[in-house]
């Protein structure tokens, strides 16, 4: 299945946001995917956008790459172009194709076998029993209670219990489950997550939890191709940008049905601060803002919402000033997560399971869920120092 492709509504963000405070528009780390993603998107639309390779997509959660083992010179040439494209903006993928090619050849004359004679095979159903037990474990719904939507074409598709799956529909299905281990998700009605990427989490949640309303919020063009996948799964419970971009108010919209997903921009975050939120949701999200970005929405969603699932590198993600093409300019650490949420206590920081290992970047992520403190309980300042 492909998406549709609708140039207007992503033109009809980009122009809005421009118009928006500072606060709700990308900052120095997002800007910088900016200025290749709307580009590609104008010039390629979304077909094929789950395999599409250099895509800056994939860094917001969207692609579903095969990544093959044995010979890995397409990966080198990969990682070389991504650092190319960064610095000019686009950048040609026919060195990507060639070099798969001579893996092929290379791979079809020297085949290499994976350590303890594993096969892909057993990886994927290794990858997936792992993520059974720890649904398990947590009390979520099985795995095999969730098929994930092939919309956009992945790459990397495997069959596990009758449906087909990604290494990346595995990993929000553990980040899921994450959230399972302390919030009963059967009582969540009301669930916003900001910074949603392509709306994937979303999916996995709403098709287990049809009970949920979802706030999805993102800056453009990441919540322009939200739309678009959540619209092409869920054809009629997505509640348009069109329909949002001028709320004064999200009663406005009426009663919301059980399983309504409504797009909302971040410059009507604030609108939020009116609703009743049970989960509120960021994941690799906060870490890429800056930290009075990030204290604004905490400060809006945090007195209406009872719980936080929030998966960050809560070391913070690398500074510009370190030399890289992306970066922020002051890293939003621990700290700061702390003092925007004191009515809330941290009742868990585990390390963060992707399908076949623990997922690091620059140091390890962690998955954390807050729960809002009883009333009159909020931290003093004498208790932030201690945590
Ligand atoms: C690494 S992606 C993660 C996407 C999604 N949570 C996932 O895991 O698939 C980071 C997301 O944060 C969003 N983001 C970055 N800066 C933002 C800002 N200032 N306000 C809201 N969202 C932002 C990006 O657009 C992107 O969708």
């Amino acid at each position: 299945m492909q998406l549709r492709d609708d140039q207007d509504l992503l033109d009809l963000m980009m122009a809005d946001m421009r118009q928006a405070d500072d606060l709700y528009r990308p900052t120095s780390y997002w800007a910088a995917y900016e200025k290749s993603t709307v580009p590609e998107i104008r010039a390629l639309g979304l077909k094929d956008f789950r395999r599409r390779e250099l895509s800056t997509l994939a860094s917001a959660g969207a692609t579903d790459p095969w990544l093959p083992g044995g010979v890995s010179f397409a990966r080198r040439v990969r990682n070389w172009c991504w650092e190319h494209k960064n610095r000019t903006g686009r950048c040609a993928t026919w060195p990507i194709s060639l070099a798969k090619g001579i893996d092929r050849l290379l791979g079809a004359a020297l085949p290499l076998d994976l350590p303890w004679k594993l096969t892909v095979q057993q990886l994927a159903e290794l990858a997936a029993e792992h993520c059974r037990l720890r649904g398990e474990l947590a009390g979520a719904k099985p795995l095999e209670d969730f098929e994930p939507s092939m919309a956009g074409n992945p790459e990397g598709v495997f069959a596990l219990a009758g449906h087909p799956h990604t290494m990346k529909t595995l990993h929000y299905y553990l980040r899921y489950a994450a959230c399972c281990r302390h919030v009963d998700l059967e009582q969540v009605h009301v669930c916003v997550e900001l910074g949603c990427g392509a709306g994937r989490q979303i999916e996995l949640l709403r098709k287990l939890y049809p009970q949920m309303v979802f706030i999805a919020s993102d800056i453009p063009p990441q919540l322009y191709v939200a739309e678009q996948f959540l619209s092409a799964i869920f054809p009629d419970s997505v509640i348009s940008y069109r329909d949002t971009r001028e709320l004064g108010s999200l009663d406005e919209l009426g009663p919301l049905d059980a399983g309504s997903i409504v797009i909302l921009p971040t410059w009507k975050f604030p609108l939020v601060s009116a609703l009743s939120v049970d989960l509120f949701w960021n994941a690799a999200s906060f870490q890429e803002m800056e930290p009075h970005v990030v204290r604004n929405y905490l400060g809006i969603v945090s007195p209406v919402t009872d719980w936080v699932f929030m998966q960050e590198l809560f070391s913070g993600k690398t500074r510009l000033s370190d030399g890289g093409a992306t970066g922020v300019v002051e890293q939003v650490v621990l700290q700061h997560y702390v003092e925007a949420l004191s009515e809330f206590e941290l009742i868990d920081m585990s390390p963060a399971w992707g399908p076949l290992g623990l997922i690091v970047e620059e140091d390890v992520y962690h998955d954390s869920v807050w729960r809002r403190r009883p009333a009159g309980n909020a931290l003093s300042g004498d208790q932030y120092a201690q945590v």
